[in-house]
């Protein structure tokens, strides 16, 4: 039987391949106090890893649409640490067009990524958090689970569906001492600019057009550095304090995320008096 190394936390990310999920896996690798699961769809995308590696890192393979690539990871990553204490779901897929022009199939595989794979992944480390009673669950979810614009409508409700299973997963396993907190970044250098797109082609969109075709200017144009994202998400965690319910990172999420929801609320207030009638009779 393999040796079980006890130590503060292991944390177990997936999609670390890229972008802010290799950012954060070189922060946990460096840290003596953490273990680290580190999940790919490629293992050579790990070998980054190598320079850190003493022993406290474990390296596998996980597509998140593969269930038993997922259980696989999960037995083996317990039979080697004992506990998975942090879980980030982090892979996930961009994808740029209008509601209307959009694929269906695209469409369903972004769903399929992230929305189910995250769910399969949390759902495969659920019981192993409930039998340690503790558990932090960390949903990488976007300003755009929150907010939407034009051409990203897609991978915005895929993002709302985020938020609204993390906010409802919240309060089920709060009792059992595990807790989760979505992270809502705004525009960031990585390569998730370069998702698929739906090239405008009917003119009542043409307002749109450049908008999916600059998409991929992101990947160097984004105000977010995916180096401090994980960073301020390393840290969050590391601080021992209170875990946020929301993690909101950069200026666009911030300021995209007051004006949604404070527009939200004066709606609320001033439809107030239509708005109770519903739970009284028409007669
Ligand atoms: N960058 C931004 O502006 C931004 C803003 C807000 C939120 N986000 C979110 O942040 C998360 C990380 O994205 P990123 O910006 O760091 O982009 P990224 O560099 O493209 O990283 C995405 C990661 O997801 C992995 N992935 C994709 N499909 C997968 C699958 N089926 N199974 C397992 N892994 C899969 C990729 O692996 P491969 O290398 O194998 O494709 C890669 O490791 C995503 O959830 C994204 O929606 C990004």
């Amino acid at each position: 039987m393999e040796e079980v190394i006890m130590t503060n936390k292991t944390w177990m990310i997936t999609g670390t391949s890229s972008g802010f999920g290799k950012n954060l896996a070189e922060f946990v690798a460096q840290d003596s106090d953490s273990n680290l699961i580190a999940t790919a769809r490629k293992m050579d995308d790990l070998s980054y890893l190598d320079q850190y590696n003493h022993g406290q890192i474990f390296k596998v393979l996980v597509d998140v649409t593969n269930s038993d690539q997922i259980k696989n990871a999960v037995k083996t990553a317990q039979k080697r640490f004992g506990t998975i204490d942090v879980l980030v779901n982090n892979a996930g897929l961009g994808y740029f067009g209008t509601i209307e022009e959009s694929n269906d199939a695209d469409i369903r595989q972004l769903f399929e990524v992230n929305v189910f794979g995250l769910a399969n992944v949390t759902k495969s480390i659920l019981p192993t958090m409930r039998a340690q009673n503790s558990g932090l669950i960390i949903n990488i979810s976007s300003v755009l689970g929150i907010t939407s614009i034009p051409t990203f409508g897609w991978y915005s409700a895929t993002k709302f569906a985020v938020e609204g299973y993390s906010n409802a997963l919240r309060q089920e396993v709060n009792s059992l001492g595990i807790k989760v907190m979505v992270v809502e970044p705004s525009g960031a250098r990585t390569k998730w600019n370069a998702g698929k797109t739906a090239p405008v082609k009917l003119d009542d969109y043409s307002d749109f057009a450049d908008m999916i075709n600059n998409a991929a200017a992101g990947e160097t144009s984004a105000p977010g550095d995916p180096h401090m994202i994980a960073k301020i998400i390393f840290d969050t965690v590391k601080a021992g304090k209170k875990i946020p319910n929301h993690l909101p990172l950069g200026e666009f999420a911030t300021s995209g995320m007051k004006n949604e929801l404070s527009g939200i609320l004066s709606e609320i207030e001033q439809l107030y008096a239509t708005s109770i009638k519903a739970d009284t009779s028409a007669e």
